[in-house]
């Protein structure tokens, strides 16, 4: 089979997939029979940044591409990591690495299932609640966590949910099974203990989100259409995107979902870098409930599930309203063999308001300009939750990362009467905990090449004195990241802080080294105690931002491994060596979220909530970079002109 010749960076092919299963089955070096072999990851091993570089160039670069992959020897808690050259046919390199859990396996997720459908003791638990048809009990395999107990040594193991549905396509989350988890052993399949803290009564509602069920339905809203009859702005050639003055490229990780590279602005001719790599790098959704069914809720749902695994093939005029140009990813099934999934990405662009506007009171002229974004997008759906992944770029310079969060809340039963300290009371008998939904987003700079600096801005109040009689006076102070543990920061609206990444060795129109600014929104930090576990697992969640020195391996804020793990890895970790980050590659991780204080408006599904960041130009250009884009063609006359 012969491997074509691509872009370094482009989307694994099926043909690589295969290539890379061959090389580990026929490596010689398995220790167990095949069959037993489950593929945690399966990912590009991207080329070094001087290779890509080059190849961009233009130069003659020999392109070697190498897979990455994550081997789960079942049953046990072991993995392999091995790289292959798919291009050369050989195995680079074969690590065994002890005592550390990949994400959750679907098909062991399934056999969880079925193990507890037989389990007497289980049964035995849903008998005191009255369930008689137990057909119609959904079980929810959770990742564990880590708490000490003897289950989890040496085991992959989950803590399974039940929820009972009152047919087939019910929304289970309406009727918890209350009072009632399970430990399995995903490895092995078998019960480890069941845990009955006490009935509670199932709650009596239904929770149905359908619209059979939510009429009548709403008649006055007529057609919108989205038109653009000469067809999008944007041009693609593979997974490069060019749009106005922006190109990058696009790709699917399983664990991290959309990933771009190579974010570039084109500027008076050239091309100037400005992001190298962009990826969601993990997220946590703590629980604030303290009791024994939920205190141990913490999803780590990037590391511990998937992203990618989890990405929806994604509908025209449902996800995406419009000139749509969805891309396919081709994934590795945890045996190993590729897959299409069809649409999981999707691209248009949108009518965004207006760009800049002014209207001249003297002359009475007025220009107008309407504000155009690209979208590229991807949904995840993980367990009973969705979150939407969205990466704006706008005429501005601006590039923007939204994540919406939609799907159905994690749920309790209450006792008729009994007041929650730690959830909301969102339907009769049904409380949902309060919980965070946070984010951390790998952002690898190259603002104007690949030798960046860090600096926190506030704006500060000047002291009143002599240069300031009447006390108005304000200014930004600036503050160099020189070392990884001074910039461990945090957000602070009331000075309207963000963060500067400069380009000392270029200057703009007034002298100034080119930057762009990191703007964060007004975003919680976690609140579970920084010792508790899950404090200890998801530490990148303390602080909004953490810079460190660019470092291949350094890819997970959470660290690779985050399932059942006892905590500390991943930023905590690097950042302790305290590295310089002034002047050299860095890279930024941002972290952000909500605060999920549950609204009965929320159930039974949940309005889309918002939570993000931007990334502005900030002396990157020499004046406002979008008074070249022209007025509205056919636009009524006062959007140009007297
Ligand atoms: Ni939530």
């Amino acid at each position: 089979m012969t491997i074509a010749a691509c872009h370094p960076l482009a989307p694994l092919t099926g043909d690589e997939i295969k290539a890379a299963r061959r090389i580990v089955f026929e490596s010689g070096q398995l220790t167990i029979p095949p069959d037993d072999v489950r593929f945690a990851y399966v990912g590009l091993r991207e080329p070094p940044k001087a290779l890509v570089r080059a190849y961009d160039r233009g130069e003659k670069v020999t392109v070697d591409r190498c897979l990455r992959l994550v081997l789960l020897l079942c049953p046990e808690a072991e993995v392999t990591e091995v790289v292959v050259s798919v291009t050369r046919g050989t195995v680079v390199s074969w690590v065994e690495v002890a005592d550390v859990r990949p994400n959750l396996q679907f098909e062991e997720a399934m056999a969880v299932i079925n193990a507890l459908r037989a389990n007497p003791e289980w049964n035995a638990a849903l008998d005191r609640r009255g369930i008689v048809d137990k057909s119609l009990v959904q079980i929810d395999p959770w990742p564990a966590g880590t708490f000490g107990s003897d289950h989890e040594k040496n085991r992959r193991i989950t803590k399974a949910l039940a929820y009972l549905r009152d047919a087939a396509d019910d929304n289970g989350y309406a009727r918890p099974i209350e009072g009632l988890f399970a430990y399995v052993d995903m490895g092995r399949g078998t019960v480890l203990e069941v845990m009955d803290f006490g009935v509670v009564p199932i709650p009596p509602m239904s929770g149905s989100y359908y619209p059979e069920f939510n009429g009548p339905l709403r008649t006055d809203l007529r057609p919108l259409i989205i038109s653009q009859p000469e067809g999008p702005s944007f041009t693609v050639e593979g997974n490069l995107i060019n749009w106005q003055k922006w190109s990058l490229r696009v790709g699917m990780d399983s664990i991290e979902g959309l990933v771009l590279h190579t974010v570039g602005y084109e500027d008076k001719g050239r091309v100037r870098p400005l992001v190298y790599r962009a990826a969601v790098s993990e997220m946590v959704v703590p629980y604030g409930d303290p009791g024994p069914m939920h205190s141990w809720k913490s999803a780590f749902d990037a590391g511990e599930w998937g992203l990618g695994r989890m990405a929806n093939s994604l509908t025209l005029g449902c996800d995406c309203l419009g000139e749509i140009t969805y891309f396919d990813d081709v994934f590795a099934d945890e045996r190993g063999r590729p897959h299409t999934r069809p649409n999981s990405v999707c691209l248009h662009e949108e009518d965004y308001g207006i760009l800049w506007k002014h209207l001249d009171m003297t002359s009475g002229r007025t220009e107008t300009r309407r504000s155009r974004r690209l979208v590229v997008s991807s949904i995840a759906t993980v367990g009973n939750y969705e979150y939407g992944f969205y990466w704006y770029f706008y005429q501005d310079g601006t590039m923007q990362f939204e994540v919406k969060l939609t799907g159905i809340m994690s749920t309790m039963g209450v006792a008729d009467g009994v007041g929650q300290a730690h959830a909301s009371m969102v339907a009769p008998g049904l409380a949902a905990p309060f919980h965070q939904h946070l984010f951390n987003v790998r952002l690898d700079m190259e603002v104007d090449g690949p030798d960046n600096a860090v600096f926190e801005v506030d704006a500060v109040r000047s002291p009143l004195g002599p240069d300031n009689p009447w006390g108005n006076a304000f200014a930004p102070v600036s503050t160099l990241l020189e070392r990884e543990l001074a910039a461990r920061r945090t957000v602070d609206p009331t000075r309207s802080r963000s963060w500067k990444v400069v380009n000392r060795g270029t200057r703009n129109a007034v002298g100034e080294p080119t930057a762009y600014k990191l703007v964060p929104g007004s975003t919680p930090t976690l609140l579970a105690d920084p010792s508790s576990t899950v404090g200890q697992r998801a530490t990148f969640a303390a602080h909004n931002l953490w810079v460190t020195p660019f470092a291949e391996d350094e890819r997970r804020a959470g660290g690779d491994y985050p399932n059942q793990h006892s905590g500390g890895a991943g930023l905590p970790e690097w950042t302790a060596q305290d590295r310089s980050v002034v002047d050299t590659d860095i890279v930024l991780w941002h972290s952000f979220g909500v605060t999920h204080i549950p609204r009965p408006e929320d159930w039974p599904v949940m309005p889309v909530e918002y939570t993000g960041f931007s990334l502005v130009p900030f002396g990157f250009f020499d004046r406002n970079p979008a008074l070249d884009v022209p007025p509205v063609a056919g636009g009524d006359a006062h959007c140009h002109g007297e």
